[in-house]
């Protein structure tokens, strides 16, 4: 059988990467796929966010299933336009991708169907975040509706800074219509958590818990970013933890189901885990997370291929296992978030895979003649597997010791919370 993936990240390098290693599958297509992602799969030119471009490949290479990678071919509806023709799909149409391309609607749905979440407001106007904002304590937490590639939530301990930011967002549309609706929501303190639940439309199936670290610095300092590693399974989360997330992520697919919506794919809970050991979902994603896939597809005790199928075709879904440890650390071009230079020459590949149990998922590279240059700011995940979070962590930092670029940054604590809870960061506040 034949497999397109869309999209070309880490995360889809994640995804190719273990479909290529699947019995079910003999051919691997992406679009647009990335330098990594060419090592096992056949690229293609196609915008994967244009449902007659993807319908017309999916036909022309008679795709048995497709994979969407990212959020944007959701929105578009992209798994709509292929299941009208019959092809199956992992991911959920526009219905219910709707949990992660509007936050007021997810908001909404929460608390419709009695998920926990932090109280919120939405907001329309700057009287309305006044009088939202005048209810709160610092720090207060203001986000855009729309989609914002990570940079639509904001928290702030000044009330004027606040204010600022709601009248930036709605009045002088610095995030465009993503931002001309905003929630102000309670924070709540704690501890982030990651939970990825597979939904057939009938069955569940809840992958193995993750943590990501989103700021670029670290002791979690410095901007937001997409994502600068992760590592799972999650040693800190009780068992009684584990239940309550379980709860809340099955409750959330039996909503979505009473609500008349056929999810197929993959639903990412983004939770914070309050002193109390309560979890708070803060956020859905209706995909993988990024970087959270490229530790938690590889230590799935699953044929990949079959899931994702079963899942695509509503057949069945089982319980999946851990059978391993991750921790992925990114390694990320100079001066991201923000402003990065291109095209620099990627130097240690083959030294790094020389060490058993390290994989590497590229994101930003391309093929430059002979050589492998940068072309974005996430560069690659590098990621150590082993038994033990410890040598897995240990086996992620030989990979990226052996891999070098001008300007590389990368973080050099992730999986601290798991593996040295009182260093670097204070108090164990991830937010
Ligand atoms: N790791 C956060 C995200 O994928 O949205």
């Amino acid at each position: 059988m034949k497999a397109l993936i869309l999209g070309g990240g880490a995360r889809e390098h994640a995804i190719a990467w273990a479909l290529s290693r699947s019995k079910a599958f003999d051919e691997i297509h992406a679009a647009p796929g990335n330098g990594g992602i060419a090592e096992v799969a056949y690229l293609h030119g196609a915008n994967p966010t244009k449902g007659d471009d993807v319908l017309a490949l999916a036909k022309k290479i008679s795709a048995d299933l497709v994979v969407v990678g990212p959020e944007a071919p959701l929105m578009t509806g992209v798994p709509d336009a292929l299941r009208r023709e019959g092809i199956p799909v992992f991911g959920p149409g526009i219905d219910g991708a709707r949990l992660e391309g509007s936050k007021a609607f997810a908001k909404t749905f929460m608390l419709d169907v009695g998920i926990p979440t932090p109280s919120f407001h939405i907001c329309r106007t700057v009287a309305e975040a006044k009088e939202a904002l005048s209810l709160r304590h610092p720090p207060f937490v203001v986000k855009a509706d729309g989609l914002a590639a990570g940079k639509g939530a904001f928290v702030v301990e000044e009330l004027a800074e606040a204010m600022r930011l709601c009248r930036s967002l709605l009045e002088e549309g610095a995030l465009g219509e993503a931002g001309r609706t905003v929630v102000v929501e309670d924070y709540i303190a704690g501890r982030e958590i990651t939970a990825m639940l597979l939904i057939d439309g009938k069955n569940t199936g809840l992958l193995p818990l993750s943590q990501d670290h989103k700021r670029a610095l670290d002791g979690d300092k410095g901007p937001n970013t997409g994502g600068m590693g992760a590592y799972a399974p999650v040693p800190w989360a009780s068992k009684a933890l584990i239940g309550r997330i379980e709860e809340i992520a099955h409750g959330t697919a039996r909503a979505l189901k009473a609500k008349g919506i056929d999810y197929r794919g993959v639903i990412y809970l983004g939770l914070m885990v309050d002193r109390d050991e309560r979890p708070w979902v803060l956020e859905y994603n209706a995909r993988f997370g990024d970087p959270e896939a490229q530790v938690v597809l590889p230590i799935c005790d699953v044929d990949w291929g079959e899931v994702m199928l079963s899942v695509a075709k509503s057949e069945s879904l089982n319980a999946i296992k851990a059978k391993d440890c991750a921790v992925g650390v990114v390694m990320a071009s100079g001066g991201y978030p923000d402003r990065y230079d291109v095209g620099f020459e990627i130097s240690g590949l083959e030294e790094a895979r020389k060490t058993e149990g390290v994989l590497i998922f590229h994101a930003g590279t391309k093929r430059d003649g002979e050589k492998l240059v940068t072309s974005g700011g996430r560069v690659l995940t590098v990621v150590g597997l082993d038994s033990s979070l410890e040598e897995a962590r240990a086996k992620a930092y030989r990979g990226v010791s052996a891999i070098g670029f001008e300007g590389a940054h990368y973080r050099r604590d992730i999986a601290w919370q798991a593996l040295s809870p009182k260093t670097p960061g204070k108090g164990g506040d991830a937010r």
